[in-house]
């Protein structure tokens, strides 16, 4: 087994001594400076930001969503794909105006985009509004290398390829009251061959299941009745510790932690999910019955140059293994159409795959070209139209069957967490059932963090309305 690579406790408090001088010199005109985090990409990404958060406001900082105010911007980036560098490098670039006009400011951008050489080369040649970047793997170090740009008046860049290593301890300041992530691992091992994920998140690494546990149990005192355990591929969990554990022991032994909310997780890898993975969803009364399954493909043969590690067959005996576990089931993927040389038969599986798993929901996206990955070299023949045409029947296919998924809840009633208020005046609360599946709903905001049994009465392609019985 290799060695897991583990930042040391000291030196995670001396970032906390960094944070506690920034403090002391940013707030020593007697005003509370401001900052402003800017977040791209996945949920470990909004995660990565509530680190970023927690590290700004033991520095002294309060927060802002205007760049105009703001003393300091972090652009947390993404890189899965091209079109999300592309609205990256724009709104990097449109920070001069506020640079100009607020003296001082520093623009930050860290975050897997940045990960990549050849775009850390690219902030540094042609964005001279940005003074720090920072790859993932610094994150836990955010404080001294921001010290280093506002005491040395130089640019700094900290992107150093690496596998990656675990650091506990850093502050979290969380976006909500109700719902949180919680990371139980980092990187992945896998070679999907479109896929950047792994050159710029290191390798898989876990966290203890102790160190898991411990914030688990902080944030269910905290009041928190949704946690989200996250992981690139969840179903590896455990598999670089030294004790036995895998994800399904993670799941029952923080569904042992007393107390009213919600075990959620995500990805799973289809190649690793495992029968004893859905027992333990069955069995463990505090896990949802929701299960991200992304299939990429129905064909055989581009799953096999996707380098996926399982065919049509063998994800559909998986499907039917959970549903077998778990009747009620809310099953979501992720598809990319237009992987390079895929035929029009090829796509035809993929419509045919999903019309017989029919998911509750679909995450679709055109093929986007990644720089160094082995899907990058292979001949792409197919014109983006024809690929559009592709993406087209395939999103009206999955909001059909949303559609018809979502219609068939209507006169049941399903227990629910309201989870905030929408702003409008007709269903003034938002909330999610088991499955995850959006109700809107009216009520006393005061209701916002609890559970609540609610009759669908009406429900749209992206949504179901309800009442509170
Ligand atoms: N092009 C398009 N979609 C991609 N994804 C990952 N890499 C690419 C790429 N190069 C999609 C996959 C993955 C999701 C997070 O993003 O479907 O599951
Ligand atoms: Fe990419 Fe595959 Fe890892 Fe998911 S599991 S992040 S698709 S390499």
């Amino acid at each position: 087994m290799r060695e897991r690579k583990v930042i040391a406790p000291e030196e995670l408090r001396a970032q906390e001594e960094i944070c506690g001088r920034i403090m002391e010199r940013v707030t020593a005109d007697g005003q509370r400076p401001l900052a402003m985090v800017d977040t791209y990409g996945c949920q470990q990404n909004e995660a990565d930001s509530e680190k970023l958060r927690g590290y700004l406001a033991l520095m002294g900082y309060g927060f802002t969503q205007d760049e105009f105010q703001a003393d300091v911007i972090v652009v947390n980036t993404c890189a899965v794909r091209e079109h999300a560098e592309m609205r990256v490098l724009g709104n990097v670039g449109a920070l001069n105006h506020s640079k100009k006009a607020k003296s001082g400011q520093i623009v930050c951008v860290c975050g897997c985009m940045v990960q990549q050489q050849h775009m850390a080369d690219k902030l540094k040649h042609s964005y001279p509004v940005v003074d720090l970047v920072f790859g993932p793997h610094e994150l836990w170090r955010f404080p001294e290398l921001l010290e280093q740009v506002q005491t040395r008046h130089k640019r700094v860049f900290a992107t150093a390829p690496s596998d990656g290593a675990v650091a506990e301890g850093i502050p979290v300041r969380r976006d909500g009251q109700v719902k949180a992530w919680l990371s139980i691992m980092y990187g992945c091992n896998n070679v999907c061959t479109y896929c950047i994920v792994p050159y710029v998140r290191g390798r898989e690494r876990s966290r203890l299941p102790g160190d898991i546990l411990r914030e688990a149990r902080e944030l269910v005192a905290a009041g928190y009745k949704d946690i989200t355990l996250l992981g690139q591929n969840v179903n590896s969990y455990g598999k670089d510790l030294p004790e036995p554990v895998d994800f399904a022991d993670l799941i029952r032994m923080v569904n042992d932690i007393p107390g009213d909310f919600r075990i959620r997780f995500m990805t799973s890898h289809p190649k690793d999910a495992t029968e004893k993975l859905f027992r333990a969803m069955a069995e463990c009364e505090k896990c949802c019955h929701q299960l991200h399954l992304p299939v990429q493909s129905g064909s055989d043969e581009i799953l096999k140059r996707m380098n996926r590690g399982y065919d049509s067959a063998k994800y559909l005996r998986q499907v039917a293994l959970a549903r077998q576990y778990m009747p009620d089931l809310v099953l979501t993927t992720d598809i990319i159409v237009g992987f390079p040389g895929e035929t029009e038969e090829q796509f035809s599986d993929t419509l045919r795959l999903c019309e017989q798993v029919r998911y509750d929901a679909m995450f679709t996206f055109i093929y986007s070209k990644r720089v160094g990955t082995p899907a990058a070299s292979m001949p792409d023949p197919y014109t983006r139209e024809e690929k559009q045409k592709h993406f087209d029947a395939l999103t009206a296919l999955a909001n059909r069957i949303s559609l018809e998924k979502h219609a068939a809840y209507e006169g049941q009633v399903v227990r629910v967490l309201i989870d905030g208020e929408t702003g409008r005046d007709e269903y003034n609360l938002s909330s999610r059932t088991d499955g995850g599946r959006l109700v809107h709903l009216k009520g006393d905001p005061s209701l916002v963090g609890r559970f609540a049994d609610v009759k669908i009465t009406a429900s749209s392609t992206w949504a179901l309305y309800g009442e509170i019985v």
